[in-house]
Order: C-alpha cells, then structure tokens, then sequence
C-alpha cells in the first residue's frame, strides 16, 4: 500500500467492466461490421483493457490487426500544457488503415489527441478512439471519445490496468486511490 493513501470500494467490480466491455464490442462489431482495421493500444495503461476488449470481439468474429504504441508525457504544472512524447512507435503500416485507439483513460485528452494527430499524419484513413473511463472535468482541450465504457468524476483510479506510480495495474476492480491527508 502507498503510504498516505488507501483505496477505496469498488466503483465498478470486474463483473460490471465485462458487462461493459461485451456492449463497446457489440457497438465496435456493429460499426466496422467486416471491414479489416488495427487496434492500436496505447501503453501501458490500456493493455488490460484492450486484451478484454480484442477477445470480446473475436467472441464476435471480429479480429482486427493488433498494435501497441507507448506515449510519456511531462511537463508543466496544468494539464493542458504537458509535452506528450512518442516513446515507442508503431511497428505495423497505419497508412491507408482505419484505426481503433484503446486507451484506459481520457483525462486532460492530451494524450490521445497527439496520437491521433500522428497517426492520421502517418496517412491513416479513419482514427477513432475507444476508452475505458471518461473524466470529463480534467479536459484541457476539445476530445471526445467514440466509445467510452464509463464516465467518472474528477477521483484518481487504479486497477484494471490503471497504475499509480506503476502499481495496482493488477487489480481485477476499479477503485479510486484517496490521499489521508486533506487536499
Ligand atoms: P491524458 O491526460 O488524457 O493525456 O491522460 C494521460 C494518461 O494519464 C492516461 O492515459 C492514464 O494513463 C493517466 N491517467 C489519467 N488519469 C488517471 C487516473 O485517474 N488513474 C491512473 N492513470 C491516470
Ligand atoms: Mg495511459
């Protein structure tokens, strides 16, 4: 445990983010029917989600190209002001694709704004974006998803692939890290 915080009870347990991940797999399936797309997964925090995600479509006989990229961002003290580096490429042709982005979480939206940016610079076709959680209040800058799993509030997250300091990525529940100490 990370001193100075404990976790809380779920805000959604691992039966209730299935449950989840089977209806953006229905609508995923509906909206790219047979057409042949990449799933690209952005790490590392997405690679929980998108391994559910990916086998919940081959459940529907769907079964896209598989990537990862990876991005780092740092910087500045307001979200909207963060550099977002590119830390590991693609290692598969986006041109001409129509791309899935998977990620865990929009926040500032920082992040999977560049990687739309550089994948349709790439020469991508389509780039559509699919996130497990939404934390609307965080948004630095205009993004959307087009495919979210759950809203939440402005709370910090782990599990499920979600880290803080890159642990409890292992947690099979979403649960909100909470600091002991007042803000
Ligand atoms: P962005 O601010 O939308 O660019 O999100 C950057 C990244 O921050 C996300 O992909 C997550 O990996 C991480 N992140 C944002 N909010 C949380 C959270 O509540 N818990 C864990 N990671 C988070
Ligand atoms: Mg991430």
């Amino acid at each position: 445990m990370t001193t100075g915080s404990h976790l809380s009870p779920p805000l959604f347990t691992a039966p209730e983010i299935q449950q989840r991940v089977d209806c953006l797999a229905d609508d995923i399936a509906r909206d790219y029917g047979p057409a042949d797309f990449s799933v690209v997964s952005v790490l590392k925090g997405g690679f929980v989600f998108t391994a559910d995600l990916i086998r919940a479509l081959a459940r529907r006989g769907v079964h896209p190209v598989v990537d990862f990229v990876t991005f780092s961002s740092y910087g500045a003290s307001t979200v909207s002001s963060r550099n977002v580096t590119l830390e590991r490429e693609f290692s598969l042709p986006v041109t001409g694709r129509r791309i899935l982005l998977v990620d865990d979480i929009l926040d500032s939206g920082l992040t999977l704004n560049a990687a739309k940016k550089l994948l349709y610079d790439r020469g991508a076709l389509d780039v559509r974006v699919c996130v497990l959680l939404d934390k609307k209040a965080r948004r630095g800058i205009p993004m959307t998803a087009n495919y979210t799993g759950f809203h939440i509030d402005n709370v910090f997250v782990v599990g499920y692939g979600l880290d803080f300091d890159n642990r409890y990525r292992e947690l099979p529940d979403l649960v909100a890290l909470i600091s002991d100490t007042p803000a």
